[in-house]
């Protein structure tokens, strides 16, 4: 049977006993910020399940992309060692929200193995969490399975966690039954094999039964839930693998032309012992890395971004033990494409995308990759030769910092060798640099000390409504070339988001300044400018601030084309457009975002054309304040790099476009003017830069 078949015979069935199909999500999760990547079936359902949410069916089935390669349920060690473990992988799952329980999970998933699949009964196991003699007795009794066939397992009190499932460390939660099947004698690891006892291959984990009882707060607390659920998830890759008589997943037809392509291109053949392995972790990892930038990651050096780069780096570093000295991985994109398409349209469209994105990264590591091997190898022999068996921490940084070998994959070579890294050494290493880094700059802020002027709450932004106000000096400090203030209140707006600082004066009794900048410091708003006229220290009162309008206004106009610009990239391009920089000035902006390739000057042409025609519509642009959360579900963009608050500020404009955004803008599009590109171009890898300005000319009178 086909692994498209299996799938499909599954929901099939399991919309006959009155499941709602439900596709899968993405599997960079959207509102959920305990996790980074989706990592199982039951995860677009955690409120149903904790009867949190109410949905119009009970009853759900799906086929999910997960990734499990960080956090709780992390597997990218075991990949390429095992026949059966991934870092990407299909989950089929049915859910009971408050509906059925523990014996009609129990009873289709039976059916479903032994009547809809027909496993042979005899070689099915079953395994019960240790006290849980309801689902045993139902396993014994009602169904049938021998007790020599069902196994207890798992002891939450003495942090055995086997058999009890939870998504993370939070949420929902509960003990789990699991069905597995026996691939025989042959696949044993020796005397001490058996369920629970060893992790060799011989009893494949199919299918888990997790019987959702308790929702696990923060402090690890089991709250139970007032209706009990049904969460289950079987991997396609391990059923396919049953049902295609082979004993590596490695081997059925979700894999084996990515395998073919690997042989064509590397010239050797694959074998499915030790020495397969750098195909197996390739062919896994480049699944992966298909499914997760489809869905919109990018590899980076943080979170998400970064568990992504691991992945491509661990890839390619085997992708050298097979030859490869140039970028090969990208070029298995296609066939992952071709197997995936049919049950994930979304991929074909991100084929090109995706290599691209690939490619680039690769390019971008093998550059340091044979210079960071060449100083592991040398660090080996020092290693080796003084008979010892760890590798410094100060080695393994320097791979890290210089050469970009993320921690784990230098572990991983290392313990192929039969050595060790000094991890304790390595985040030594880690923290002394932030050390360094925080010194450095707080060396900087600290040369100039504040002198208090008056006492009181500072910085309080009325500029949103204001362009003049009466504001009283807090504090000062002075260098030869410039004087900056800090004020209680202030119409200036202090450069963030992009958007530049204002400029303007500040005025009082025999006292002149021209404020030149604008900008944050910790918790202060800094106006820095020039001493024109007076005495600071004997500035007696209060001054009045008052902005330059025109250069406000002017930069206003360039911040709401900004976001045009960026819907309309979105449109144009994709949804996986996304700012990751700007800069917005009186005279020009700058737009910066994740896109793989030049833009066409047919995209080119478009771009423009269409932020135009939505400035001549006059959209009204409006702003209001809403919760973070609240702000996620609305689908606001968000600016990756910027830290938010629980309350956030949303800039709309009509339907076109909804970001978080602190900066000012017009009141309509039409006060915009015209907007016109000036440049495009790339910056660094997967990251455009757009120039463009807006003209603005006051209607002349033709009377
Ligand atoms: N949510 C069930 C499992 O992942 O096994």
């Amino acid at each position: 049977m086909k692994a498209d078949e299996i799938r499909e015979t599954f929901l099939a069935y399991f919309e006959n006993k009155g499941h709602r199909r439900v596709p899968s999500s993405p599997v960079i999760p959207q509102d959920d910020p305990t996790l980074l990547f989706t990592n199982a079936g039951m995860n677009q359902f955690k409120l149903a399940l904790l009867g949190k949410e109410k949905r119009d069916y009970s009853r759900a089935t799906s086929c999910q992309k997960c990734i499990r390669a960080s956090g709780k349920h992390n597997d990218l060690e075991e990949v390429g060692r095992t026949a059966r473990h991934h870092t990407f992988f299909e989950m089929l799952g049915n859910f009971s929200f408050g509906d059925y329980f523990k014996k009609e999970a129990i009873e289709y998933a039976w059916e479903f193995m032994t009547e809809v699949l027909r496993l042979p009964t005899q070689r099915l196991w079953i395994s019960v969490y240790k006290d849980d003699d309801q689902a045993y007795a139902i396993w014994n009794s009602r169904i049938g399975v021998p007790a020599e066939r069902i196994v207890r397992l798992g002891d939450v009190q003495q942090g055995d966690e086997e058999n009890f499932w939870s998504m993370g460390d939070t949420g929902p939660c509960g003990p789990c039954s699991e069905i597995l099947f026996d691939q025989g004698e042959e696949m044993s690891c020796g005397p001490h094999c058996g369920i629970g006892k060893c992790n060799c291959d011989r009893y494949l984990e199919l299918w888990n039964l997790v019987f959702v009882q308790f929702d696990r707060s923060p402090d690890g607390n089991l709250t139970p839930l007032p209706r009990p659920s049904i969460d289950t998830g079987m991997g396609l890759e391990r059923i396919a693998a049953v049902m295609q008589k082979v004993q590596s997943n490695f081997q059925t037809d979700l894999f084996r032309p990515i395998i073919a392509e690997m042989e064509e291109i590397v010239r050797r053949g694959y074998s499915s012992g030790p020495e397969g392995m750098p195909f197996r972790v390739i062919a896994d990892h480049v699944r992966a890395l298909t499914f997760a930038l489809a869905d919109g990651a990018l590899p980076s050096n943080e979170g998400r971004g970064y568990v992504i780069r691991r992945i491509l780096r661990r890839a390619c570093r085997f992708g050298r033990t097979l030859g490869m000295t140039e970028p090969f991985l990208y070029r298995l994109v296609g066939p992952v494409v071709d197997i995936m398409a049919r049950p994930y349209p979304e991929l074909k469209e991100k084929r090109e995308y995706v290599a691209l994105v690939i490619k680039t990264e690769e390019e971008r590591f093998g550059e340091t990759l044979d210079q960071g091997l060449e100083l592991f190898r040398k660090a080996v022999q020092v290693v080796q030769a003084s008979g010892q068996k760890t590798i410094p921490g100060r080695e393994a940084f320097r791979l890290y910092d210089t050469y970009g070998f993320p921690l784990d994959l230098t572990v991983d070579m290392a313990e192929e060798i039969g050595l060790q890294v000094d991890l304790e050494g390595f985040h030594e290493e880690m923290k002394l640099q932030k050390q360094r880094a925080k010194q450095a700059s707080r060396f900087r802020e600290e040369e100039n000390q504040w002198t208090i002027l008056s006492e009181g709450p500072h910085s309080r932004f009325i500029g949103y409504d204001h362009e003049r106000a009466t504001v009283v000096i807090r504090r000062m400090r002075m260098a030869t070339d410039y004087i900056d203030l800090v004020l209680d209140q202030t119409p200036f707006y202090a450069e963030a988001g992009g958007q530049v600082g204002d400029r303007g004066e500040l005025r009082g009794e025999g006292i002149e300044i021209e404020v030149t900048d604008t900008f944050r410091s910790a918790d202060a708003v800094v106006h820095r400018g020039k001493l024109l006229k007076g005495n600071i220290r004997e500035a007696k009162g209060s001054l009045t601030a008052q902005i330059d309008s025109q250069r406000r206004s002017a930069t206003a106009r360039n911040h709401t084309a900004t976001h045009l610009l960026q819907a309309v990239l979105r449109q144009v391009l994709g949804e996986h457009v996304r700012q990751s920089g700007s800069l917005v000035a009186p005279d020009r902006l700058r737009f910066d975002f994740t896109h793989f390739s030049p833009l066409s000057p047919k995209e080119l042409e478009r771009v423009e054309a269409s932020v135009n025609a939505k400035i001549r519509e006059d959209i009204p642009v409006s702003t209001f304040e809403t919760s973070l959360e609240e702000a996620r579900r609305m689908g606001a963009l968000a600016f990756f790099g910027e830290k938010y608050g629980e309350r956030v500020r949303l800039v709309k404009i009509g339907k076109e476009s909804l970001e978080l955004c602190g900066g000012t803008h017009v009141k309509a599009t039409g006060q915009i003017g015209q907007f016109r590109l000036v440049s495009e171009s790339g910056i660094s890898a997967g990251i455009r830069r757009i120039e463009a300005v807006t003209l603005f000319s006051t209607p002349r009178s033709t009377g």
